[in-house]
């Protein structure tokens, strides 16, 4: 890398100096941390005395899993399981509550899901939520009639039983989110009602030992106070305490993965994105040499970035690497090839192929790792039909478990994304490092339009670099879900000087987003988008025209493709 001094003045003009770059100085402040703070591991921790659970038994509506993520933020551990899930499952993870979820069903209906006979006769508290409220009042011994018409929308939550201890911290009356077309006609013997609302008589029940039921959904942004309804539940009416925290699940998870993997020896392959980071980091930890990332570099990464991220984990963090530089390889396979498709495929295969031939010059290796989040593993355990459910295999190396015999080792299985990247800052990984925007697996052959060619792949680093510099001075990286440059195959006359140049057109990309399912096109200010296109116009030469992209997601994608 060129420093400052050795720049002459004409490189300074032109040259995007990389110092100036946050993810530098991100990587030069994990270089600090190396020796960083490694949490003690405590016996409370390792023991798992402490750990508690709020069970979540998965109806099949749309929200469950924001039901877990809501009681997880409330430092609460907190699964979502298939509503039949026998108790031999259940009672290892000391469940503290039930919470039942929302779903599609008619309580009323033949083979309508019911809770398990364990939820009652536990005698712990249970929640049941839209859906969940109707099957408690149904096998309590109420009554649940198909409504006239579906309740869908705010309605205003007045509360009659202000004491619950439902309802501490709660205004008298507040807007709740309902979508429901049953409803309760007759409650259990013993419930009283606590709450209503216009439509709903009965929109909060409760039996006063610990069983309540909740006409609307508290666990969605249009329910504003719902999440105190659900942090009175764990910790007021459940008695749980605040012990689901990053510095215990790091504890916990350095010791199991010691147990699991024993002399064992694991593969990683480590991309320098935040799961598969985090993962390698937490299995460094526990193992140390056991554990051998492979990066493979297909020529498709941003500019520097196989450089910083082999420093980070090579020199920086002493971790076993496999370096490949495969670009001519995937650049030779992807010579012609416009359909994005089959780009997709190529990458793909050429990933598990190369991998699979470092990984076989190891020798004997017992496991790979992966970095599966929860939300993966939710999704592909269908609540409804169990017996037919089928793990899905990671995006980025999909199809590699299938060929090679090894077994799985994912120690973020159990962790929603936020929750990775808390555990990224536990391990000491910088903030700026673990807010890390996503990068597609196939890099920037996707956002390389048409033909993949070296001289195209420069002029898009050379544009994204100077993009991500100007976001990042502007203090909106870590505002934004993704901001990127796509190089078009679109080229438009230009004037330069005296010049009339023909040129290419570059898309600029910036969204917010919680999950990527939809998006947003980001309101950046128009000073910014003018710094953006200037320099990008005045420093990359082949390029003479930059625009904007201002369509959401849906009806567009992210990535352009
Ligand atoms: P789209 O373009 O479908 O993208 O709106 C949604 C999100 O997924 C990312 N993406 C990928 N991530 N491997 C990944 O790890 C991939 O192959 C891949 N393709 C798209 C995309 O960047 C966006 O955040």
């Amino acid at each position: 890398m060129v420093n400052e001094s050795q720049k002459s003045p004409q490189d300074k003009s032109h040259r995007i100096a990389t110092t100036d770059d946050i993810e530098v100085s991100t990587y030069l402040e994990i270089a600090k941390e190396i020796g960083g703070e490694q949490p003690a591991i405590t016996e409370e921790a390792v023991s798992g005395a402490e750990r508690e659970a709020i069970i979540v038994l998965d109806f099949g509506s749309q929200y469950n899993m924001l039901i877990a993520r809501r009681v997880r933020e409330c430092q609460v551990y907190c699964e979502l399981l298939p509503y039949d899930t026998p108790w031999e499952k259940i009672a290892p993870l000391n469940p503290k509550g039930f919470i039942l979820s929302g779903g599609p069903a008619s309580v009323y209906a033949p083979n309508a899901p019911l809770a398990p006979a364990y939820v009652y006769e536990s005698h712990l508290p249970v929640l049941g939520i839209c859906y969940g409220m109707q099957v408690i009042t149904k096998q309590l011994g109420g009554k649940v009639t198909r409504g006239t018409k579906r309740e869908y929308g705010y309605a205003s939550l007045l509360l009659s039983e202000v004491d619950s201890p439902l309802f501490t911290d709660l205004p008298e009356s507040t807007p709740v989110w309902m979508s429901h077309g049953d409803k309760i006609e007759e409650m259990p013997p013993d419930f009283t009602a606590l709450a209503q609302t216009e439509n709903s008589p009965f929109a909060v029940i409760g039996n006063g030992t610990g069983i309540y039921g909740l006409q609307f959904h508290p666990e969605v942004a249009h329910t504003p106070e719902g999440a105190t309804i659900l942090r009175n539940f764990v910790y007021h009416v459940c008695g749980c305490k605040k012990n689901w925290t990053m510095g215990n699940f790091v504890n916990e998870s350095i010791a199991h993965i010691k147990e699991q993997v024993g002399d064992g020896k694991v593969i990683n392959a480590l991309s320098g994105g935040v799961d598969s980071s985090v993962v390698a980091t937490l299995i460094h930890r526990a193992i140390g040499d056991q554990l051998t990332c492979i990066f493979v570099n297909n020529g498709l990464l941003r500019r520097e970035e196989a450089d910083r991220t082999l420093k980070v984990f090579k020199n920086n963090l002493g971790m076993n690497i496999i370096y490949v530089d495969a670009t001519d390889r995937f650049l030779n396979r992807l010579k012609g090839v416009v359909d994005p498709e089959e780009k997709r495929m190529i990458i793909g295969e050429e990933f598990i192929r190369i991998f699979e031939e470092e990984a076989n010059k190891i020798g004997k290796v017992d496991f790979l790792a992966q970095g599966t989040l929860y939300p993966d593993v939710i999704e592909s355990v269908s609540s409804v039909s169990t017996a037919s459910a089928k793990i899905k295999s990671h995006h980025n190396v999909g199809g590699l478990p299938a060929k090679m015999v090894l077994n799985l080792l994912e120690p973020l299985r159990y962790l929603f994304k936020d929750e990775v990247r808390l555990v990224g800052k536990e391990l000491g990984l910088p903030e700026e490092m673990v807010w890390r925007q996503p990068f597609p697996g196939p890099g920037l052959a996707i956002r390389c339009i048409g033909e993949v060619t070296q001289e195209k792949l420069e002029i898009l680093r050379s544009a994204d670099f100077i993009l991500m510099n100007e976001i990042k001075k502007a203090k909106m990286y870590n505002q934004l879900w993704q901001s990127f440059c796509v190089l078009t195959d679109v080229r438009s006359v230009g004037v330069m000087g005296d010049y009339r140049t023909y040129g290419y057109l570059v898309a600029v990309r910036a969204v917010t987003s919680n999950d990527a399912m939809t998006a947003d096109w980001a309101r950046l200010p128009y000073d910014l988008l003018a710094r953006i296109s200037n320099r990008i116009v005045n420093e990359v030469d082949g390029v003479n025209r930059v625009v904007y992209d201002i369509t959401s997601k849906p009806p567009s994608t992210i990535e352009w493709e």
